[in-house]
């Protein structure tokens, strides 16, 4: 990938600041967001393990967007600079930096540094035109991957590496139902599927996210928007693809309805992956107030009736349970990336002044996979 060299002398940039958490996303989005100058971090302050990144794109995930009300289940003080993941140019590297140097082209690593991270790189999110990460955090992008889809790369695909394999045990042959399918881990998804050899049935509520989702590999596509803007009844399409069988997995990023009509096109014995709740992202209270006075709720007899396996699927927490489970998934979404067999999705780039606009694009559901600001 061909790009432009970072000067010499490291500039003054801009970042964002969530100054405090909304009540919700909107919010927070227009009542507690800003945009500030920001000074170079000074190399003589840093660990000789740190690298500097200019930031070149930066996603604007769900996960960001609804981290802002402290509704999401990692929440970050404020002030706090957002971005979990980014992708730029390696601007200095510490002395004892080994897997990168300056100049390279370089993505994060969103469990390691910034706002989702635990510990002291937590301060540095990557919607600013600077960052400073541990150099374990940072990869250098793999194959031809632009720096707009290298930020959307490991935080989407390892959710659905998750959810898939990990947890959901996907074999070729299978039929997977993927709600949300036209979302930045729904994409992800429907792409893992095909690499696994399963047949797709994809779900969602536009046609033209539609037609995204079907060149991402989906063998069917399923529309779940009613006449009167609800959700449509699905049962008879899915069932029809599967020969009357119902699918051997759904993955649900959704939740809420869609949830419980899907319990009712699923084979005996199928796999059901809570992956999300998009549907439904009042769960928790807002301004970080927790509890789950609406939490969604599945019906106990079509689980039981039907013998499903319903499987929680968090990414980042089970890694946390479990360190051992991450160097493979890591390792094999980053090949398939080298290798060109998984592309993430981009239809939405803004400015970083727009963060605004960025982050209701996001929220209001415009987007098709991921979205991305630019902050110069
Ligand atoms: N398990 C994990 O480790 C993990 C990791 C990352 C994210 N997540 C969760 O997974 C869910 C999806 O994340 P994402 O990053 O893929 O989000 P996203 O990019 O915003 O995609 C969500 C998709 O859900 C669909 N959807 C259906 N009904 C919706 C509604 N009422 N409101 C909004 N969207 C609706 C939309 O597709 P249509 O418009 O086509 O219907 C949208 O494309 C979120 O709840 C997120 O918190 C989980």
């Amino acid at each position: 990938m061909a790009y432009d060299a970072v000067p010499m002398t490291l500039a003054e940039g801009k970042r964002v600041v969530v100054t405090e958490l909304g009540e919700t996303p909107p919010d927070a989005i227009e009542n507690h967001v800003v945009v500030e100058p920001m000074p170079a971090p000074d190399p003589k302050t840093l660990e000789p393990n740190d690298v500097i990144v200019e930031v070149r794109s930066a996603s604007v995930g769900w996960v960001d967007v609804i981290m802002t009300s402290g509704q999401y289940q990692h929440m970050p003080a404020p002030p706090y600079t957002p971005g979990l993941e980014y992708a730029g140019v390696v601007a200095w590297a510490g002395p004892e930096v080994k897997n990168v140097k300056v100049g390279d082209a370089v993505l994060s690593d969103g469990l390691l540094t910034g706002p989702r991270s635990l510990g002291a790189y937590r301060a540095w999110g990557g919607w600013a035109s600077w960052a400073v990460a541990p150099s374990e955090a940072v990869h250098k992008i793999p194959g031809e991957l632009s720096f707009d889809q290298a930020c959307n790369l490991l935080g989407n695909y390892e959710t659905a590496y998750h959810c898939l394999i990990a947890r959901g045990r996907l074999r070729a042959g299978e039929t997977v139902l993927v709600h949300g399918a036209s979302g930045a881990t729904g994409l992800a998804a429907v792409q893992i599927s095909k690499i696994v050899g399963a047949k797709v049935i994809a779900t969602g509520r536009s046609e033209e996210k539609l037609a995204i989702v079907r060149e991402a590999g989906a063998d069917h596509v399923v529309s779940t928007r009613g006449e009167d803007g609800g959700l449509r009844a699905f049962r008879d399409d899915v069932k029809a693809l599967t020969g009357g069988a119902g699918v051997d997995v759904v993955y649900d990023g959704v939740g809420g309805d869609i949830s419980v009509e899907s319990l009712r096109c699923v084979r005996f014995g199928a796999r059901f992956l809570i992956v999300g709740w998009a549907a439904t992202p009042f769960v928790a209270k807002g301004k970080g107030g927790r509890g789950a006075p609406n939490a969604n709720v599945l019906p106990t007899n079509l689980i039981m009736m039907k013998g499903l396996d319903v499987l929680g699927c968090p990414a980042a927490i089970s890694t946390l349970h479990d360190p051992s489970i991450r160097p493979p998934r890591l390792a094999q979404v980053l090949a398939w990336a080298e290798e060109g067999k998984i592309t993430p999705h981009v239809s939405h780039r803004f400015p970083l002044a727009e963060i605004r606009e960025a982050m209701r694009a996001k929220w209001s559901g415009a987007v098709i996979g991921g979205a991305v600001i630019h902050p110069r």
